[in-house]
């Protein structure tokens, strides 16, 4: 083949950075993958909608069947959020041998092995590096440069709009309704900011981070979540005064045999790098037996961040086409020992 097709489900922030960053570098894209990867049709719910020029030449359509039944589309690119409409739309791509690849980390959190048991049953590829931290590359990071080693520790920001809002509070004294429209008005948060505000998005990333880091299933309510809705300026002014910065951070972190996983609000010392992890951005600690400490940084949320983890999923699937290996997702490694110190 020299050219594979794209449906894509959600014209919203991530589905038009998908766009724009297929069309700005078609040619390093054509030259990595040996393929032009075109995007044939997009499911919107409103056809009328001005989206601008990133739209022009751009087929859209109200009826998802009309992507999952076009024999000529290869691969669906889910960016449209919600769980059980995302699901059944997955779902059914992939039942008609469709590759998938998704940023939708509720589904995947809830969902995610009933999917990827599904894709590898019709021998399609599942990928969703933009699930958890936007535009770090984090799962790729966990799932194959750290697949060596025996990690113990994953923790840290990994929510962009919360970190957002408590940056603007800190550093712009402003109040947090402001800054949630703020980060609303820039795309960060969900469609139900609440999923933000209340810890519950960061908590489904660690759900992810847990299967894949770890080998090991979480629930939801498992973890231990709470918010930042509560928070006061005075709570963020005193936290300062005593040399901390408050953060929402999210850990897991390996206690003998059991895993434990939390999420919450953090006073985190001025002079630890989570500190100064400003607005958006996100950045996540793996600490292995073999590696030691890591850190991965970058931006949480937003369109051009998130849409490029899509497009670099999107580039693994042609890969995988291209070499005739499809029927692959992100597989998680079960560590049942820790690495001894003094073995070789
Ligand atoms: P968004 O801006 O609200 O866009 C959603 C898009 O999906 C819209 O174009 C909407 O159509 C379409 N859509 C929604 N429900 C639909 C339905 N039932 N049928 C047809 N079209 C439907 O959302 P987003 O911020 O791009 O986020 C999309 C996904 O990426 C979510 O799963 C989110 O959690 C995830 N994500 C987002 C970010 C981020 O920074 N925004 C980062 C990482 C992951 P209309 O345009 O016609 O309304
Ligand atoms: N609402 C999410 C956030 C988007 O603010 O982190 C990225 O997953």
């Amino acid at each position: 083949k020299n050219h594979l097709q794209i449906g894509i489900l959600g014209f919203g922030t991530v589905g038009s950075g998908v766009l724009r960053i297929l069309k700005h570098h078609e040619p390093k894209l054509n030259q990595v993958t040996g393929v032009s990867l075109r995007v044939k049709k997009v499911l919107v719910r409103d056809i009328d909608k001005k989206r601008g020029a990133i739209a022009e030449g751009i087929e859209l359509t109200l009826d998802v069947d009309e992507i999952i039944n076009d024999p000529e589309i290869d691969i669906v690119v889910e960016v449209m959020g919600s769980i059980d409409e995302a699901k059944n739309y997955i779902k059914k791509a992939l039942k008609a041998g469709k590759h998938v690849v998704t940023a939708n980390k509720d589904l995947i959190a809830l969902h995610g092995n009933e999917l990827v048991a599904l894709a590898k049953e019709n021998q399609c590829d599942l990928y969703y590096e933009a699930s958890v931290a936007g535009g770090i590359p984090i799962l790729r990071t966990i799932v194959d440069s750290l697949a060596s080693d025996d990690i113990q520790k994953v923790f840290g920001i990994v929510n962009g709009t919360t970190n957002f809002i408590l940056s603007k509070m800190t550093s712009e004294g402003k109040t947090y309704e402001a800054a949630l429209k703020e980060a609303q008005e820039l795309g960060f948060a969900e469609s139900d900011p609440t999923n933000d505000v209340d810890g519950i998005d960061a908590a489904r990333k660690m759900v992810i981070l847990t299967r894949l880091a770890f080998g090991m299933n979480v629930e939801l309510d498992q973890i231990e979540t709470k918010g930042i809705r509560d928070l006061q300026q005075e709570d963020i002014q005193m936290a300062e005064k005593l040399g901390y910065k408050i953060k929402l951070i999210g850990s897991a972190i390996q206690i003998e045999e059991n895993i434990s996983v939390d999420v919450g609000p953090v006073l985190v010392p001025a002079k630890h790098p989570l500190a100064s992890v400003q607005n958006e951005n996100n950045a996540v600690f793996v600490v292995g037996a073999a590696v030691g400490e890591t850190m991965y940084y970058g931006p949480g949320a937003g369109e051009l961040p998130t849409a490029n983890s899509i497009v670099s999923d999107l580039i693994t699937v042609a890969k995988n086409i291209q070499l005739g290996t499809s029927g692959n997702v992100f597989s998680s490694y079960q560590h049942e020992t820790s690495l001894a110190q003094d073995s070789e």
